[in-house]
């Protein structure tokens, strides 16, 4: 099962839209190679790309909010940080234990929840943020 983006999680900031979308993809790109039965090495490489990919967009981000001077930058670089120790964690999970039933509910989890959830409550403030200042 492939994630969707939904209208929802547009934010109204072009670049953190295209690099959001880019995300999804990822881990679409992850959740497929878990599911055609691909080799431990083509699952980790998929994870590996997930997770640059998502340190990339995260310190893209945190330099809009400083260069707009958002006001919560401090508690949303925290919530950076744990969805990147998240990612890393599962990449490792992955490296040792290849694609499991538990861990591929928690890639559907994690994305679905925590991402979607963060993108929808936070990303937006942010954005709004961007784009009155
Ligand atoms: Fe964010």
């Amino acid at each position: 099962m492939a994630f969707k983006w939904k209208d929802s999680l547009t934010t109204g900031n072009t670049t953190i839209d295209s690099q959001h979308k880019e995300l999804v993809n990822a881990a679409n790109e992850l959740l497929e190679a878990c599911s055609q039965g691909k080799g431990r090495e083509e699952i980790v490489r998929t994870g590996k790309f997930l997770l640059g990919y998502t340190k990339k967009h995260f310190g893209d981000e945190e330099r809009l909010q400083l260069k707009s001077k958002y006001p919560d930058y401090d508690n949303h670089k925290k919530l950076h940080e744990i969805l990147v120790k998240e990612v890393n964690n599962l990449v490792s999970d992955l490296e040792s234990q290849g694609p499991t039933v538990v861990l591929v509910g928690k890639i559907n989890n994690l994305i679905s929840g925590w991402v979607f959830d963060h993108i929808s409550r936070e990303d937006i403030k942010v954005a709004t943020h961007i784009k009155n200042s």
